[in-house]
């Protein structure tokens, strides 16, 4: 498992804007930052949030991982048992995909990207380290 700050490159710009194109068509410069802005505070809500990957290649058998259902259950069960207030969504692609499984986690205005996260003891540990990390601003 790999943690590191998250900001988007140009390239994952880039990327992100090909998806929206992909379902939408072509867009111009205003929808496209109607698109980010919608994103963007959707990123925003609430006091945290933990972002799992799951488009093109997260999720899919193109990552060797055990069950990735199973994945995202453990991951609801271990955020009850450790007592984190942290609200899950699933997401389309976050940008590296051969890192995969990956997720974004925020809290208040922290940010940080997990990667590798196949197992459930990964996932355990990402868990933890949010708390251990964030426990005075998450709320319980
Ligand atoms: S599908 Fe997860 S990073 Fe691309």
């Amino acid at each position: 498992m790999v943690a590191s700050q998250a900001r988007w490159s140009e390239d994952d710009q880039r990327a992100f804007i090909l998806r929206q194109e992909k379902r939408w068509g072509p867009l111009d410069e205003s929808e496209i930052r109607r698109i980010l802005e919608s994103a963007r505070a959707w990123f925003l809500t609430g006091a945290s949030r933990l972002f799992l990957c799951r488009g093109c290649c997260c999720g899919t058998e193109r990552v060797q991982a055990v069950d990735h259902d199973v994945l995202v259950a453990h991951v609801d069960s271990e955020r009850r048992r450790l007592g984190l207030a942290l609200a899950v969504d699933l997401t389309d692609c976050q940008g590296p995909c051969d890192e995969g499984n990956n997720a974004t986690v925020r809290v208040g205005s922290a940010c940080r990207t997990y990667r590798k996260l196949n197992d459930p003891a990964a996932m355990t540990r990402m868990l933890e380290e949010i708390r251990e990390g964030y426990s005075r601003s998450l709320p319980t």
